[in-house]
């Protein structure tokens, strides 16, 4: 095909380079035109995965050595957005100082299943957590003028069959679950870049879903950053690039740019949006190389020359960070008898293959080399007299019957044994799910073996995924979920244990008796190529909590070694938001973190709602006796829900409970808040006998009118209740009920004068 020039505003350039720009080339960059520098982007999210040479998605060639951090599972339990923003930040150090533009991170997909095999990358299965601590990652990367790339865009809650699967999910669904911590992210952080994800969503590929990558990420949301692919996800570049698909990695792709400089010239694609595109390639590469002039007030730090000096400076105060991360990221999720902290003058059995060869991160695409690994045996070998035994193998040939023998000999002499357990690295990656939360058989009989012989034994899980902590739970009186932890884990799990460090964690996802209590466990992975979000908004704990389903540990749970009382709830509020007070107190004998939890409680409405909802929290660290006080600011957004009617948040007016709760199963303390909604529906002839009756206008005078007709039912059954979801129009129609309700017609139309409405919204408290 022969060069054409460009006439559109992507400045100077040819058709041919436009089309090329908007594909990657290679892995891990853009391509060069004029005036247009590369930018380079690699993965994220805990760590940089930096290839030097030949690239690849899975995290299978080798990468640059960087500092890798506890994953998001890890991370996210810490419930510490300052935490999480200081590790954002040294990833950003790290990045600048291997030349790379852009961490591919942070992933916010939502945990919808325990199964998922990604789920080591993701925060948790509450958006408002996700939001949250996305967000202060994407915060402290950008704060040093690196971009992030918020992944996956969107519903990408599952590896089977990932890039073909079609998410087959509701409205209010996706607004209240799968997006909210997208668009929080999106609204409040303004990441340099957005990568859809791979599946299909109710049928179409995100990389071709014009409401997804424009009407609502630009024209709701005001993003104005580019839209990158996730590697591989286009199939058909053109129909991506008018949906709002700005750059496709990796590249070249030769028949991609064919095809769009084919459509531009047949006509059938605007050349506009080709330039749109491209002049998003060039912001992009602005923002990643800027003028000296365009850095001056622009809120980007500049690092001063020695940052980008020294690796060796940034390697070690980053894994101090990354050990100060990976212990307030571990959840105690059991501590009978104040077994911990440990002293260390006892005589203690070290178990487990995991404490000699930590497992420290997920596979695939994340996989970081790090700059060194701190197993746990040797940190605990240096604060206590230790004798170990592997008690299993990582190679699944070797027997496992001598090594637990040798593990409970050992344990039968010690004080104290340390069982480190959990999920062998080939059970959870990118590109596959779980099928069953239990521990390998080998596991499990090593918990038990060793728990029968030392009534002092303590539980180290290593999981990215949740666990079942079942049949072995009551065998033992300490249990530490430490996630995976990242290079540091092996000395801050040592920390931990023997306090040096308080425990702060807090589960950021339930953990189930049973996957088969789980809410997706009948629609997970689907079939077909077709996943059905049955369950709706009841995601984890919102599930448990309003069907009265028991778990071992709900979500928001964890212990420390010290103990907090919230107390004094108080409430200002005005029409539009609600700042609710509290006191917390250290009420035990050590220094510690509390994670102070507020849920709101919705009032009965129209649609069902869950019992409970996360709308904030604040980790605050108090010594012995100390108190502070926690403030919440909570606007319209923390009382609503998705109204698919209006296709809007809607308020309905009534009475909310704001709890302040130690976990979604324990509240603390509650007081309530009436909140009043806008004005009242319009009702129409179509409107139901049930919202006639609900209106604050018809309601008291239709009831009025009709009083005494309730007792007509033969049945003994309420008439109002048999007729309530029937129509006006077709009430109307029944012999002598027209004429009884001749009137209703000009009743209607007093309801819905603007200013009967208005005033009545004022008045409605709701149902
Ligand atoms: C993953 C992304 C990752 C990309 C580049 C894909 O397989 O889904 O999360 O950023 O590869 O490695």
């Amino acid at each position: 095909m022969a060069p054409s020039s460009s006439s559109g505003s992507a400045r100077g350039l040819t058709l041919e380079q436009k089309a090329a720009l908007v594909v990657g080339s290679g892995y891990w960059a853009t391509v060069e035109a004029p005036g247009i520098p590369v930018v380079t982007m690699n993965d994220g999210p805990h760590g940089l995965r930096t290839q030097p040479n030949n690239g690849d998605n899975l995290g299978l060639g080798s990468s640059l050595p960087a500092t890798c951090f506890p994953p998001a599972t890890g991370l996210a339990s810490s419930w510490d957005r300052d935490l999480v923003e200081r590790v954002g930040r040294a990833i950003a150090e790290e990045a600048i100082e291997q030349g790379v533009d852009i961490v591919l991170g942070p992933g916010v997909n939502i945990k919808r299943s325990p199964l998922c095999g990604r789920n080591f990358e993701y925060f948790s299965e509450d958006p408002f957590v996700s939001g949250q601590l996305g967000g202060a990652w994407v915060r402290g990367v950008q704060s040093l003028g690196v971009g992030a790339s918020l992944k996956h865009f969107a519903v990408n809650n599952q590896e089977t069959a990932r890039m073909t699967v079609s998410a087959e999910v509701d409205e209010r669904t996706l607004r209240e679950i799968y997006l909210p911590a997208f668009e929080s992210i999106v609204t409040r952080e303004e990441p340099w870049t957005v990568m859809c994800s791979y599946n299909r969503i109710n049928g179409v590929p995100a990389a071709e879903n014009h409401w997804l990558l424009t009407d609502l990420l630009r024209g709701e949301w005001d993003f104005d950053g580019l839209v990158v692919s996730d590697w591989g996800a286009v199939d058909q570049r053109v129909p991506a690039l008018a949906a709002g698909l700005d750059l496709e990695m990796p590249g070249p792709q030769r028949d991609s740019s064919e095809a769009i400089v084919h459509a531009v010239l047949s006509g059938e694609l605007d050349e506009s949006v080709l330039d749109r595109a491209v002049e998003r390639v060039r912001g992009l590469a602005e923002r990643a190389h800027p003028s000296p002039e365009a850095l001056d007030g622009d809120g980007v730090e500049v690092l001063p020359s020695s940052a980008s000096g020294s690796v060796h400076h940034s390697a070690s105060a980053h894994h101090a960070l990354a050990r100060e991360a990976a212990a307030d990221s571990m959840v105690l999720l059991r501590n009978e008898g104040g077994l911990l902290p440990l002293d260390t003058n006892q005589p203690i059995a070290v178990i487990g293959e995991f404490a000699r060869t930590p497992r420290f991160q997920g596979a695939g695409s994340s996989q970081v080399n790090p700059t060194r690994v701190d197993a746990a045996l040797p940190a605990l070998e240096a604060l206590a007299p230790i004798e170990f035994a592997p008690g299993y193998s990582l190679d699944r040939r070797v027997d496992a019957e001598p090594l637990i023998r040798e593990a409970v000999a050992v344990a039968s002499r010690s004080s104290v044994a340390l069982v480190f357990v959990g999920l062998p690295p080939a059970e959870e990656s990118e590109g596959f799910d779980r099928t069953s939360i239990d521990l390998p058989p080998v596991h499990v009989r090593l918990i038990r073996e060793v728990a029968a012989v030392n009534p002092r034994t303590v539980v180290i899980l290593s999981n990215g995924g949740v666990v079942s902590l079942e049949p072995w739970h009551d065998d033992v009186p300490v249990i530490l979920e430490s996630w995976l932890l990242g290079q540091a884990g092996g000395a801050a799990v040592a920390d931990v244990l023997f306090g040096r460090v308080a425990p702060s964690g807090r589960l950021a996802e339930s953990i189930p008796f049973r996957l088969q209590d789980t809410p997706s466990y009948l629609n997970f992975p689907g079939e077909n190529d077709v996943v059905r979000y049955g369950e709706g908004v009841f995601v984890g704990y919102r599930y448990f909590e309003s069907a009265d389903v028991a778990v071992r540990y709900p979500f928001g749970f964890g212990l420390s070694y010290t103990t907090f009382e919230s107390s004094d709830l108080r409430m200002t509020s005005t029409r539009d938001s609600v700042t609710a007070t509290v006191t917390v107190t250290n009420t035990g004998e050590r220094a510690g973190k509390h994670v102070v939890q507020l849920y709101v409680s919705a009032a009965p409405a129209d649609v069902r709602r869950p019992v409970r909802e996360l709308r904030g929290f604040q980790k605050v660290a108090l010594d012995p006796g100390e108190s502070t006080e926690v403030r919440f600011e909570l606007d319209a957004r923390a009382f609503a829900h998705w109204d698919t009617r209006s296709h809007d948040w809607l308020v309905p007016s009534g009475d909310y409970r704001i709890e302040i709760g130690d976990s979604a199963h324990d509240i603390a303390l509650w007081t309530v808040v009436t909140r009043r909604g806008p004005a009242p529906v319009q009702l129409t002839m179509d409107s139901s006998v049930a919202e006639l009756l609900a209106h604050p206008v018809t309601g008291p005078i239709f009831a009025r009118a009709v009083r005494g007709a309730d007792d007509e039912s033969a049945m003994g059954g309420s008439l109002f209740d048999m007729v309530a979801t029937v129509p006006i129009r077709r009430l109307l129609r029944f012999p002598g009920v027209g004429d009884q309700m001749r009137h209703l017609p000009l009743l209607l139309r007093v309801a819905n004068n603007p200013v009967v409405r208005t005033v009545a919204g004022w008045f409605d408290r709701g149902r």
